[in-house]
């Protein structure tokens, strides 16, 4: 496991490692850096261009009538993404769309999910969730207005740095009679712990309250059934796993029972209308009766070209051979690092395979600044984030066994 052999071997044997060259590597001292930031931003499909080029020259060929007459028509283009797209969320394709960015989606169905009243207007969320994520939370308190012991954080135990399931289940138990929502990362993005979304759905729901998730670390990461986990609704950002690159449009998921009910509040817009009458000038919003009555505005084509040279490799790569590869790559990843004996570090993302994704968290408490310098100088690309981690997230499309090894043999002489 240890010697370079091991890895080229697992390399040999695995049968999606042809996917590498299929990508664009950053370069460092002339060969392909060590990437381990597909949880940050995806690399570049080599493909891209391509899509890219297609979809100017229907443009330029075309002009208006791309809308109905480029490959892939402007007017339905989320929607060609629909087919993988929800078989990699374990989604109805009525339940899925690509739109706007995340921040955005989760306030739209927050504004839909999120209905407080004077009993219940409680929101459980995690201790320590993306920034953005508490800032929206915190700003939808302040819309609708709600007494200040609104937000209820769930921390990690004293001394430890993940969240245990049964204290969120408690805390969704001890807040039944008030809670309006659970709002969690799939996945979260500091301690790379991939939380139980189906027992968490089930106890927001026996306490009365909605189970809405931000799936930017577990999309095109980790295994998701969200219709069968009962999940009600979920947000995404398309480029981190899923190489839709910088920008790129984000995805919603809409649970099929709420696809149709125009009971629930939500903000309208053209887009979001039926197809057949929203030209015809009349007033009434009818929402289309899918995920995508809760878009506004019209597609947003060119954040969306990437994402679908990705998806196309997705599909391509089967997502339950990813997920297989992904597992063993980590859990490599993983065996190398505690063996090393000459750095202190500790893996935060717990071991069990069932409650990560790619992503494993290093602490190093106060190196961690010195030592994340001395990786990016060193060729590899992780990220640091604060208090005292580094994420390091071999992503099974295009990563290697050798990545892995390579990464290992630089930290053992650092
Ligand atoms: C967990 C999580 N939530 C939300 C966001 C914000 O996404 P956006 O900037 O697309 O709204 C990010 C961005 O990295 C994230 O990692």
């Amino acid at each position: 496991m240890q010697e370079l052999e091991y890895a080229l071997q697992k390399d040999r044997e695995d049968k999606l490692s042809s996917f590498r060259s299929r990508f664009y590597f950053p370069q460092h001292n002339g060969r392909d850096a060590i990437y381990f930031c597909g949880n940050s931003l995806g690399l570049q499909p080599r493909s891209t261009a391509e899509y890219f080029h297609q979809d100017l020259k229907d443009w330029q060929d075309m002009a208006i009538d791309g809308y109905w007459k480029a490959h892939i028509p402007w007017m339905t283009y989320p929607q060609s993404m629909l087919p993988i797209l929800s078989r990699i969320v374990g989604a109805g394709e009525n339940e899925v769309t690509v739109m706007n960015a995340l921040t955005v989606n989760l306030h739209l169905l927050l504004l839909s999910f999120y209905r407080p009243n004077p009993d219940r207007y409680k929101i459980i969320i995690e201790a320590g969730a993306f920034p953005s994520d508490s800032y929206t939370v915190e700003t939808q308190a302040k819309l609708h207005n709600v007494p200040a012991d609104a937000i209820v954080e769930i921390h990690p135990r004293e001394g430890e740095m993940t969240i245990r399931e049964s204290d969120i289940l408690e805390t969704i138990h001890q807040h039944k009679d008030q809670l309006a929502l659970v709002l969690l990362g799939g996945i979260n993005y500091y301690t790379g712990q991939f939380f139980d979304i189906a027992a968490i759905t089930a106890a927001a729901h026996q306490a009365g309250a909605i189970a809405g998730f931000d799936l930017a670390h577990a999309v095109g990461n980790a295994p998701l059934h969200l219709h069968d986990w009962d999940v009600d609704f979920a947000v995404w950002c398309s480029y981190k796993y899923l190489n839709g690159g910088p920008g790129a449009a984000g995805g919603a998921f809409i649970h099929e029972r709420f696809v149709r009910d125009t009971s629930l509040v939500r903000l309208g817009g053209w887009w979001g209308n039926d197809e057949e009458s929203r030209f015809n000038m009349e007033k009434g919003f009818i929402p289309k009766p899918t995920a995508e009555g809760w878009s506004m505005s019209t597609a947003q084509v060119f954040n969306m070209v990437a994402l679908r040279a990705s998806l196309t490799l997705f599909e391509e790569a089967g997502f339950a051979n990813l997920q297989a590869k992904s597992r063993e790559l980590t859990a490599y990843l993983s065996d190398l690092l505690k063996t090393l004996t000459n750095l202190k570090f500790d893996i935060i993302t717990p071991a069990e395979p069932h409650r990560r994704g790619a992503q494993l968290s290093l602490y190093f408490g106060d190196q961690a600044k010195p030592i994340h310098k001395k990786m990016l100088d060193a060729g590899i690309v992780v990220d640091y984030r604060n208090p005292s981690v580094i994420r390091v997230a071999p992503a099974p499309l295009y990563n290697s066994f050798e990545d892995v090894y390579r990464f290992y043999n630089i930290l053992r002489t650092l």
